[in-house]
């Protein structure tokens, strides 16, 4: 991992086994552009309190220490422009990525990485899971890798270089401009867009239409009543899953 080829402004730290390489750096009070990645996480931190499987040798698993100049009004829409970073390196790849509100990256429908900004003060770590080239997923059957969407092992080194290029690209823009570029590019990629959706908000269950996303990162939706809500964390299940799944390939076509 020593000669990457890396944006000006980012400090790799490589480490060959880390609990999660969020934890680490938020312990760092570290500065913008420090990446910590590691080749195995014991404990790899998932959203809403889950873990992230992440055995060793296989996939990506990085963190990046940012330093938001935005108002933290707008702190919402960033785990976003991460996203679209991702999803932009991927494409650049070849890959046909998709996102899910809020940071899920998806390739042919299924799960192939997650994202989790954790913030500390001003600090912000946004952590980057990328299931490269493992094969088996034990237990997560929505579940997929690269490996498995190309039908062959990729360089890791060569992923991580395309993903952190764009995403410090999408980070840039951010910080310059504000989310709007970022919020239009996510339409892009967006599979939430116009779907029948199920999500839990405060604990109760409810059906409604993704109308788009609000300006400050939170999922606007419309309820079977016609009434318009705005969610601000959670994981919505698209309804009819099978059937839009098997329109994805995943890859370019040609
Ligand atoms: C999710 O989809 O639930 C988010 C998963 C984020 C996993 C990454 S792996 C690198 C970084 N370190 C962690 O402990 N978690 C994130």
């Amino acid at each position: 991992m020593e000669d990457l080829c890396l944006p000006p402004g980012i400090k790799l730290q490589w480490h060959r086994q880390l609990d999660s390489t969020n934890q680490h750096l938020l312990g760092q009070d570290a500065a913008q552009g420090v990446l910590v990645v590691a080749d195995e996480q014991l404990a790899g931190r998932g959203r809403m309190q889950r873990t992230w499987q992440s055995p060793a040798g296989l996939n990506l698993y990085f963190s990046l220490a940012l330093r938001p100049n935005q108002p933290a009004r707008v702190w919402g829409t960033l785990p976003l422009a991460v996203g679209v970073g991702v999803a932009d390196g991927l494409a650049a790849l070849g890959f046909v990525p998709q996102l899910k509100w809020p940071n899920d990256i998806l390739l042919a429908g299924k799960k192939t990485g997650g994202i989790l900004l954790e913030a500390r003060g001003a600090a912000v770590v946004a952590g980057v899971g990328l299931n490269v080239n493992q094969l088996d997923f034990p237990g997560l059957p929505q579940a997929t890798s690269l490996a498995v969407v190309q039908g062959n092992a990729l360089s890791r080194p060569k992923v991580l270089e395309a993903v952190l290029d764009a995403l410090w690209r999408r980070y840039e823009q951010w910080c310059g401009c504000g989310p709007h570029e970022i919020l239009q590019s996510w339409l892009h990629y967006d599979v939430l867009q116009d779907k029948e959706i199920e999500i839990f908000v405060q604990d109760r269950l409810i059906s409604a239409t993704v109308m788009g996303i609000a300006w400050d990162g939170s999922l606007r939706l419309r309820d079977a009543g016609g009434q318009e809500l705005f969610v601000h964390s959670g994981d919505a299940s698209i309804k009819d899953l099978d059937s839009w799944q098997n329109g994805e390939t995943g890859r370019k076509k040609g």
